[in-house]
């Protein structure tokens, strides 16, 4: 079962295809039929270990040579030293501006391969490959690219959109069953922004056994996440409007990641979290919820952060510096009611503190 979505933006239109063993066949539809002189690849390190001659096959069907780069596993890769390696790698190769970087990965690997392909000789033809469930539903759409600054995460970037992405379920067999709880995160983001169905879809990962899930069910659930992605950005590309709603939770994230030094929390675990403090905030600002549909789901986190290490002002004052903020106050994407998202200013600090103050509890 191979889905294929379009999506159509302000800049640029592509194609995501999704399914399972499909590497192969989207490569062919995407790359030229001649073969190319050379292709560039930023791969994973972890993703490199596991699935190398497989991939190196697909490529090397369709290219005389092959460079490669290594992108070792965690937010560190995401930084502006590490970016310039990459620019070293291209540019001593002699990349040329028609030469396609292909970037295999997670978010990471996605978010720092983008960016350098938006900014190597202005922008080279960017085929993402995500590996991961998050990267997959979310960062590998949309063409959000970026590095972090010791500011804060994503401070540096660009929108850039791919040539097409590859998302093949079969990487997934070796993900971490802790990457799948992060990707999910992302998925209950859509259901709670979006369509209520996906909460009941989502149902699979509180059995046992998900990883083995009917990959048909997976391939579904990934497709809907990605047309939601796609039909938001395709109205709102560049973010002045509706594509803040998926946002929804990640205020709060941002700060826990930032507070945890980006290292004790994961982005998923932050996300789910973000989300519940979004949602006590939605309630402590006038919204009424009759049931709670992200309960069902908060067995599924553990955390290796602690509420006593974390301090509501220190959590507050990040969340002053995130860069989607524009005034001198607190945006919040707020949900009205489920499948309602709506921006808010909160001017309250003692609303956000209950709000992180309930969701905490959960650590
Ligand atoms: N991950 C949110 C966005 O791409 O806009």
């Amino acid at each position: 079962m191979n889905r294929k979505i379009h999506v159509r933006t302000q800049s640029h239109q592509y194609s995501a295809h999704v399914g399972q063993n499909i590497l192969s066949d989207a490569l062919e539809a995407t790359l030229p039929s001649q073969s190319i002189d050379e292709l560039f690849v930023l791969i994973d390190d972890n993703v490199f270990e596991h699935h190398w001659p497989e991939i190196d096959m697909a490529l090397q069907a369709h290219t005389n040579q092959l460079l490669r780069m290594k992108v070792p596993e965690g937010e560190k890769s995401k930084s502006v030293e590490f970016w310039s390696e990459v620019m070293d790698f291209l540019l001593n190769n002699k990349v040329r501006r028609n030469t396609p970087l292909i970037v295999i990965g997670g978010g990471v690997t996605g978010d720092l391969g983008g960016f350098a392909a938006a900014t190597a000789l202005r922008g080279l033809p960017l085929i993402h490959i995500p590996t991961t469930l998050l990267a997959m539903v979310d960062s590998s759409i949309g063409g959000k690219t970026g590095v972090n600054h010791d500011a804060g995460k994503n401070l540096i970037g660009s929108f850039y959109q791919p040539e097409t992405v590859i998302a093949d379920t079969r990487f997934l067999d070796t993900l971490p069953e802790r990457e799948w709880i992060n990707g999910l995160s992302e998925i209950l983001k859509y259901a709670a922004i979006s369509d209520q169905n996906i909460f009941r879809q989502a149902e699979i990962f509180l059995k046992k056994d998900f990883k083995s899930a009917d990959p048909v069910v997976l391939i579904e659930l990934i497709t809907t996440c990605i047309k939601i992605k796609a039909d938001i950005v395709e109205q709102d590309e560049f973010e002045g409007g509706i594509r803040a709603y998926l946002n929804f939770g990640h205020t709060f994230a941002h700060a826990l990641e930032k507070a945890s030094r980006y290292n004790t929390i994961s982005h998923g675990e932050a996300v789910f979290l973000g989300m519940l403090a979004a949602k006590n905030l939605s309630e402590l600002t006038g919204s009424n919820f009759a049931e709670d549909y992200l309960d069902k789901f908060r067995s599924l986190y553990t955390y290796r952060v602690s509420k006593e290490n974390l301090s509501l002002d220190e959590l507050t004052q990040h969340m002053h510096s995130d860069k989607k903020r524009t005034g001198k106050d607190l945006n919040f994407v707020l949900l009205k009611e489920w499948q309602h998202p709506v921006v808010k200013t909160v001017k309250d600090i003692q609303l956000i503190h209950q709000a992180w103050s309930a969701a905490l509890n959960e650590l």
